[in-house]
């Protein structure tokens, strides 16, 4: 999928920006970014390098060598660049992950923008997390950087995966780094029955429901309500089932283009120094989702 974002106007002085990770080839980073630097005629491009693991040393050294602006970083390298980097800002630090750099006149600074873009994504749809019941199903890398940010807020966290073990390591580091008390189960119906009925906010942090299982959820339609806000972190499809049960139940929903979106704005905000046009990020990844410019 490629789109053409009118005439590009590359000179001497473009700065680049870049996903790096593996794969990349579908990623909605550079229809984002590209449409929000035209927006704002920042001299700036976006790209995306394929790039494995046992080459992360090499790619980080390039960065360093060809001044390379700024890098998004996305899986498997969200821990293994760390190694490569000057600084890391306190929440890359905390959360042990990076999926932003910042080249600063050639020192490498990494950031963590994931949780933050899943609180900004609640807070722009109205809803403030502080005071409410939040249960996050899932204890992987998107759970984890989402619970880092949440543990920030005066709510109640209750996480609940299918690997036990996973969860309860992950309370646990959240209560030692943090000093909060956090529940934990199993991602079963059981836990998921009185936890569901008790939430304010659900964020499904798992990978369930994304394509091709698109048919499946992690929770039975039977637990929704109306009083629920469902925020699906997957976004391939844009309603996943679960989002389109919810709905149905009465609940509010927030899909994951919102997260992806946030957490790119404020990426875009640490490489350029402006504010994010998200809107027009909004529409770029509609676009590019609904195949657009092929
Ligand atoms: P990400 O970085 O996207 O979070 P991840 O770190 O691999 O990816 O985590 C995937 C999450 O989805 C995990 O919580 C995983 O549960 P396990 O820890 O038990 O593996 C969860 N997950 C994936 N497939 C699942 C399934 N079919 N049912 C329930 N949970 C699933």
């Amino acid at each position: 999928m490629s789109r053409c974002y009118g005439k590009l106007r590359i000179s001497g002085k473009t700065k680049i920006c870049a996903l790096i990770g593996d794969p990349v080839e579908h990623s909605l980073s550079p229809h984002i970014h590209n449409a929000a630097f035209k927006h704002l005629k920042l001299n700036f491009v976006y790209i995306a390098f394929k790039v494995s693991r046992e080459n992360v040393k090499e790619a980080l050294l390039g960065v360093r060598a060809l001044g390379i602006k700024g890098l998004n970083v996305t899986m498997p390298l969200k821990t293994s660049v760390i190694p490569y980097l000057d600084k890391l800002d306190s929440n890359a630090e905390k959360i042990g992950a990076v999926n932003t750099i910042l080249n600063h006149e050639g020192t490498l600074i990494g950031y963590n923008t994931d949780g933050l873009g899943a609180l900004h994504a609640l807070r722009a749809r109205g809803q403030n997390p502080s005071g409410k019941n939040i249960l996050i199903l899932g204890a992987g890398g998107a759970a984890r950087a989402v619970a880092f940010a949440l543990c920030e807020e005066a709510c109640t966290l209750t996480i609940l995966n299918r690997t036990f073990r996973k969860a309860k390591k992950l309370a646990e580091e959240l209560g030692e780094k943090f000093g909060k008390k956090v529940k934990h189960g199993r991602l079963a119906p059981q836990d998921l029955k009185t936890n569901v009925k008790e939430a304010d906010i659900l964020i499904n942090a798992t990978s369930v429901g994304m394509i091709p299982y698109e048919n499946e959820t992690p929770v039975d339609t039977k637990l929704l309500h109306s009083n629920l806000t469902v925020f699906d972190l997957v976004y391939n499809p844009q309603e996943t089932r679960l989002l389109r049960e919810a709905k149905a139940a009465g609940a509010r929903t927030i899909d994951g283009l919102s997260m992806l979106i946030h957490q790119g704005a404020i990426s875009f905000e640490i490489w350029t120094g402006r504010k994010a046009p998200i809107d027009v990020m909004v529409k770029a990844c509609e676009k590019a989702l609904k195949g657009e410019g092929k």
